[in-house]
């Protein structure tokens, strides 16, 4: 039996996927705000023990494992204490606030040896890893060029319900740079396999909000990875405007892959092939759905309760991902390295967009990284 605790009510998006996975239980739960508490305990049920004090869940909690979905600045501080306590964690987006903090979670990682997993939910979206799929394929050929859009205007969350400021006019928005890069960087760095970001240089187009805050009213960040390939990341939180958090294009050799920019939109994809026989001739879009049959299996054959737990069963896959790792004791795919690196674009971006676009190194995470390349270079 695996033992799990939850900080933070946002950590109930997980709650349908575990109860669906045999020989996991949801024991504890914490969260500061004791309404939070009880509603979330409420509906979790059973016999969960409910905490405020996050150390006190990681001593008196009877857990495993540990889902960290508290505000952002909390994650690395609680993260450490909980792989220090000999739990096994999964972390909320995004991994850290700092790039310190970023190099800490790894020492942290590799000196207690527990499970970590960065939960970005967005690389599990059905579409996703069906042009992961369909790249592997060879489809689109050579994919050399892809974008990442999170438009999100998120006005309303500066201030809780009952008046108090909340920690995104501080956290996010009360910085620099593109401050949310991981839904648009982690979705399409599946389709660059083997290969990581080691340049971020971020322009915007100046600070237009009205209330103060000093994030850019949107930002666009460039990264270049090491095989030489070019991402573009766009982030905009404040900009008047209807919510596309999902747009995402990528362009290969033999074709190319855009997202839908609206609800009446659709999902396409166009590549040299019998219809498209030349690049020189104007070629036609198709449905992304009409080769679904690239769907990984997983998708394919999702159980009712899978598909329930949310987001068209992604939120069933990414807590399966996590059991799966501290079961097989192994680090999941979406390892602490990655986090950090998919992070650390919008750490650097803030860097490069006050700086005037200057391009920033992005350090090399990974296994026992020296320390004398746990620094920002220019
Ligand atoms: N993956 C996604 O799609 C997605 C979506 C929304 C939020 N998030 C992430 O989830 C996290 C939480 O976001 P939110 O919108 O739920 O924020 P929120 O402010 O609405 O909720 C945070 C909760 O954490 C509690 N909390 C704060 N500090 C705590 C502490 N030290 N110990 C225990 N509990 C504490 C608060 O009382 C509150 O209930 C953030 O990291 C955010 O980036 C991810």
């Amino acid at each position: 039996m695996i033992k799990v605790g939850i900080a933070g009510t946002r950590g109930l998006s997980t709650l349908m996927g575990l109860n669906s996975i045999e020989d996991v239980k949801i024991t504890a739960m914490c969260d500061l705000d004791e309404e939070h508490l009880k509603t979330a305990a409420a509906r979790i049920g059973g016999d969960v023990r409910t905490f405020r004090v996050f150390d006190d869940m990681l001593e008196k909690g009877d857990i495993d494992a540990v889902i960290i979905a508290t505000p952002m600045q909390c994650h690395v501080p609680q993260a450490i204490a909980a792989l220090e306590a000999g739990k096994h964690v999964m972390s909320e987006v995004t991994a850290g606030v700092t790039m310190d903090e970023l190099f800490w979670l790894c020492e942290s990682v590799e000196k207690y040896n527990k499970i970590y997993m960065f939960a970005e939910n967005v690389v599990f979206d059905p579409r996703i890893q069906q042009v992961k799929k369909m790249v592997e394929a060879g489809l689109f050929g050579e994919p050399y060029y892809a974008e990442g859009m999170y438009l999100h205007n998120i006005a309303d969350l500066f201030v809780y319900p009952n008046g108090k400021t909340s920690w995104r006019s501080y956290w996010q928005c009360g910085t620099r740079g593109t401050f949310y890069p991981t839904h648009s960087v982690g979705p399409v760095m599946q389709w660059f396999a083997g290969d990581r970001i080691t340049e971020v240089s971020t322009f915007s187009p100046g600070v237009y909000n009205t209330l103060g805050l000093k994030q850019d009213s949107g930002t666009t960040s460039m990264c270049r990875t090491a095989n030489g390939k070019l991402i573009c990341i766009r982030v905009d939180c404040m900009s008047p405007r209807p919510h596309n958090t999902d747009f995402f294009h990528l362009q290969g050799t033999k074709g190319c892959f855009t997202s839908k920019a609206h609800p009446d939109d659709y999902n396409r994809v166009s590549f040299i092939d019998d219809e498209n026989d030349s690049p020189l001739h104007n070629m036609k879009w198709k449905k992304l759905e009409e080769y679904e049959i690239y769907l990984p299996d997983r998708y394919k054959n999702a159980t009712e309760e899978q598909i329930k737990a949310g987001h068209n069963g992604s939120d069933f896959f990414i807590v399966e991902d996590f059991i799966k790792a501290v079961r097989e004791n192994r680090q999941p795919d979406l390892d602490v390295y990655t986090g950090c690196e998919w992070t650390a674009v919008g750490l650097l971006s803030a860097l490069s967009v006050t700086n005037g676009g200057r391009t920033i190194q992005m350090p090399h995470f990974r296994k026992n990284m020296p320390l004398d390349e746990k620094k920002i270079t220019l």
